[in-house]
């Protein structure tokens, strides 16, 4: 064990899980030591080194949680798979820093916690969205340092963003999410591009535009793109949604960036490597009127030199699924993926993962979580068994 700081809730527990760092609420405590296990918390606030991970994994353990700032790679997975591990988990529904096909070659599921993050980074790019459009951080800067003497018809000068085009790239659950709350609250038309088409998207966006019609209003309407240049050069503002892989790596670069309206806005909630930082700074510093809400960085946790000084972009530190209902959620989802596996359970079916959650995951649940993992990503390769009510 490194020289950070742990904590071991149910020492006597015959199971050994690690878990690198403290996650928020108790519930989560409680569906691994109802499992019988012994929880180790690293409580540091930094990055875990793979090399202090595999010494935390030492030589037995039965199952870890990790997250999405360590890199979870095939030395990791060996050396879980050395100490008798069955299980892991990482604590987000992105799991780009896992190696799942090692794991899986390995025989150890991969647990992610989807389903509790959707309203809740939707609502944070629907925030970055209006906060760039009408320059929220740059007029809270200029408020604080005392130069506002009066009203005026010419400052701050931002985007009315009503029934503009919403250009989506990857049209999930939280691209989905996002893409109801802009058209319901501010009648925008979206065109959206995925790979799959989304039916329920477009089947939702013309039952509101009926809705509207027989208030008397002008419906709105949803189209998918051929390509993902169609939905750069259309939209006023533009979100990414898309999981990061290969075929997504720098999917926002210079060439696109060029095909954007100059005062559109692009905002990024994913993965940084989504988009080609540096050449972001340079469309920025071209294009004064083109505005941009990041939530995510290429090089997390540095910044690309330039874009911290840039008036016209809006920028916080990951902070997309930071609400207390969404943490405790993921907390719960990652720690019952791990304990239903190490109990044998089977892997959970369903998108819906609400019955592991109940309506406040700060509370015990009425009835106890269905027996299985609620989202184990390798669970078809692994041929695990599938839960059936
Ligand atoms: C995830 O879960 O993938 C998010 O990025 C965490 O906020």
């Amino acid at each position: 064990m490194s020289a950070r700081k742990w904590v071991t809730h149910n020492e006597s527990g015959r199971k050994r899980v690690v878990v690198t760092k403290e996650l928020p609420g108790e519930r989560w405590i409680q569906r691994l030591t109802g499992a019988d296990c012994a929880v180790e918390v690293c409580m540091s606030p930094d990055i875990l080194s793979t090399k202090e991970i595999a010494a935390a994994i030492g030589s037995r353990c039965d199952g870890a949680i990790g997250q999405l700032t360590e890199t979870w790679g095939r030395d990791l997975f060996e050396a879980l798979k050395a100490a008798g591990a069955k299980a892991y988990s990482n604590y987000a529904v992105g799991y780009n820093n896992v190696d799942v096909g090692a794991a899986t070659e390995l025989g150890i599921p991969v647990g992610n916690t989807p389903g509790v993050l959707t309203e809740t980074t939707a609502q944070l790019a629907v925030a970055l969205t209006f906060a760039a459009a009408r320059r929220i951080a740059e007029a809270d800067v200029f408020m604080r340092s005392g130069r506002f003497h009066g009203w005026l018809p010419t400052i701050f000068l931002g985007e009315l963003l009503w029934r503009k085009t919403l250009g989506i790239v990857g049209a999930g659950r939280i691209g989905s999410a996002y893409a109801r709350m802009m058209v319901e609250g501010h009648k925008m038309n979206p065109i959206y591009y995925d790979i799959q088409r989304n039916v329920a998207l477009e089947q939702y966006v013309a039952d509101y535009g009926e809705f509207l019609k027989q208030h008397g209003e002008q419906p709105v309407t949803c189209s998918r793109a051929g390509t993902i240049e169609e939905v750069f050069a259309a939209a006023d503002v533009l979100s990414l949604h898309p999981p990061l892989d290969p075929t997504t790596h720098h999917l926002a670069n210079a060439q696109r960036l060029a095909l954007m309206k100059s005062n559109a806005i692009l905002i990024n909630t994913s993965r940084g490597p989504v988009v080609d930082e540096a050449a972001l700074v340079n469309h920025l510093r071209t294009h004064p009127d083109f505005r941009v809400g990041l939530d995510v960085f290429e090089d997390e946790p540095a910044m690309k030199p330039g874009l911290a000084e840039l008036p016209n972009a809006v920028i916080v530190p990951h902070i997309a699924s930071a609400t207390s209902w969404t943490r405790q959620g993921m907390a719960t989802l990652a720690a019952t993926n791990v304990a239903a596996l190490l109990l044998g359970y089977p892997a959970w079916q369903s998108a819906d993962i609400s019955p592991f959650l109940g309506d406040d995951p700060s509370t015990p649940l009425r009835a106890g979580p269905p027996r299985a993992a609620p989202s184990i990503v390798n669970a078809r390769e692994l041929g695990l068994p599938t839960f059936t009510r």
